[in-house]
């Protein structure tokens, strides 16, 4: 079976120890750091942007996963791309030029994902699926940290795992939002690549541990 990624959200990182927390994940059996961009517009909640991503990125050591949560996230790819990410991932419900967009990110070198909301139907997907490298089914509303984890977000993610293996696309489902060691095992098993997990990486005593747990938990 192909090695299931573990990404911590630094939304839930210690601000005041940003380099203390990106060193625990370079620490960590984790493989990507996510980063929440809000805008404040796009989501209830405006995060951080260039300046701490560049803290960021300056220490850490692993793939960089940017999950963008704002209006016309074309604007930024280029400076996104300068800034070293790996990963660009932008909201459906944000681009009325999809496909053009994920071609743009792709021009920049990074890989192109796209993220949906909740209430956002995979099947939406299905035509330009080939093209996504990422989707990150988002198993909460976005704009916070520390929700609880939608149920149907398994249905989903099993409905997507078909749409691309129809496809014989090479898309990875990435699933963010209320990631726990009580769902991470059945995520995998409806077809998850990637966890995102915020708060119950951050907000746990022994950090490394909690990574090692959850990336056992998705790799049995
Ligand atoms: C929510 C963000 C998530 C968030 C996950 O809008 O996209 O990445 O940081 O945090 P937890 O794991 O606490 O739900
Ligand atoms: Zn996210």
């Amino acid at each position: 079976m192909a090695n299931k990624i573990i990404a911590p959200s630094i939304l839930a990182a210690d601000f005041g120890n940003l380099q203390r927390d990106v060193e625990m994940v370079n620490k960590s059996e984790a493989e990507w750091f996510h980063i929440d961009i809000m805008d404040g517009v796009f989501v209830p909640n405006i995060s951080y942007g260039m300046p701490v991503l560049k803290a960021i990125t300056k220490h850490a050591k692993k793939t960089i996963d940017v999950h963008l949560m704002i209006v016309d996230p074309d604007r930024y790819i280029k400076e996104f791309a300068r800034l070293g990410a790996n990963n660009l991932t932008v909201h459906y419900e944000a681009c009325t030029h999809l496909h053009r967009t994920l071609q743009a990110i792709k021009a920049e070198g990074m890989k192109a994902g796209v993220a949906i909301n909740p209430h956002t139907n995979v099947d939406l997907l299905k035509d330009v699926i080939k093209d996504i490298d990422l989707v990150c089914v988002m198993s909460v509303n976005p704009g916070f940290g520390g929700q609880s984890f939608i149920e149907n977000t398994y249905n989903k993610v099993q409905r997507l795992k078909e749409i691309i293996l129809t496809n014989n696309a090479p898309t990875l489902i990435e699933v963010d939002g209320g990631v726990t060691d009580k769902n991470a095992a059945q995520l995998v098993k409806a077809g998850a690549d990637v966890l995102v997990a915020g708060s119950f990486v951050f907000k746990a005593e022994d950090q490394l541990k909690t990574i090692k747990e959850l990336k056992q938990l998705a790799n049995t």
